[in-house]
């Protein structure tokens, strides 16, 4: 375990915060109650990704996932929580267009949900905006580096700062991020010099995914992780279980079963003589 306060207390922003150059900071996705209950003991944050755009809806990208679906998910993920930090991603086209927009969204996660913060996209361009939700009491996870919603328009998932101008860029987007009041910030696919360069300049942790060993903290997509996605897997991710292949098993079992009338069996029924069963 990683919690560093005990049983039945929730591990705040803050304590995130400490954990700068600290033991490094456990992070997974969680979408469901029932995926919260089994990692909520071992996790410092549970982040309700945009990524279940994908991964629980099959889209074909993270845009497509509503503020409304992301807080139900929220809160699923509250009542299956008692432990982690729980973040909710605010989703395309509810953030990006002012800082007002921004604290609507943001305020209605929060209220409705009780999730400790909100995460967005963006470097230097959303600076403004993180700086007005963590100045009005909202606390916000950042995100720079390779941005899964605007990869389309910026040519596909592609590795950041393997030139000149894409280094300086993630870098002053740190820097940015965390000036403006971020409690951390994820760094996503980029050079691994690059993000151990950034994790050693800006004043919050780094949570790192495809980044480097060097980030305060790692994140993963759950599902990659445990082998429940199969329609792709990047190159950063380790694969921890086979969980789609156990459930194939489990599954064609249960149908042999059936077919072979060998379940329900009379114990699985009701009003059945106790000799019988
Ligand atoms: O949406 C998501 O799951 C994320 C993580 C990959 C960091 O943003």
């Amino acid at each position: 375990m990683t919690d560093p306060k005990g049983e039945g207390v929730r591990i705040s922003v803050s304590d995130i915060q400490d954990r700068k150059g600290g033991l490094p900071i456990v992070c997974l996705t969680a979408y469901s109650k029932p995926m919260a209950q089994w990692l909520d003991p071992y996790m410092d944050l549970l982040l309700v990704g945009d990524s279940l755009a994908m991964v629980i809806y099959g889209m074909e990208t993270t845009r497509g996932v509503t503020l409304d679906a992301m807080i139900n998910h929220g809160a699923a993920v509250m009542r299956g929580s008692e432990k982690a930090c729980v973040v909710v991603d605010l989703p395309h086209g509810t953030y990006e267009d002012s800082p007002e927009q921004a604290h609507a969204s943001a305020r209605r996660v929060l209220d409705e949900t009780g999730v400790q913060a909100v995460k967005l996209e963006g470097g230097v361009e959303m600076a403004d905006t993180v700086r007005h939700l963590t100045e009005s009491g909202i606390p916000v996870l950042g995100h720079i580096g390779l941005l899964p919603q605007k990869a389309e328009s910026r040519g596909g998932f592609k590795i950041q700062g393997r030139d000149d101008i894409g280094w300086k860029q993630v870098m002053t987007d740190g820097r940015a991020i965390s000036d403006a009041g971020a409690f951390a910030i994820v760094i996503e696919g980029t050079v691994e010099a690059l993000a151990r360069e950034i994790t050693e300049t800006v004043a919050v942790p780094t949570i790192g995914i495809g980044a480097s060993p060097g980030c305060d903290g790692q994140i993963l997509v759950t599902d990659d992780a445990l082998g429940l996605f199969s329609d792709f897997t990047p190159s950063f991710v380790k694969r921890y279980a086979e969980l789609g292949e156990e459930v194939a098993v489990a599954a064609k079992e249960y149908a042999d079963d059936v077919h072979a009338r060998r379940f329900p069996g009379l114990e699985h029924c009701f009003g059945v003589p106790r000799d019988k069963k």
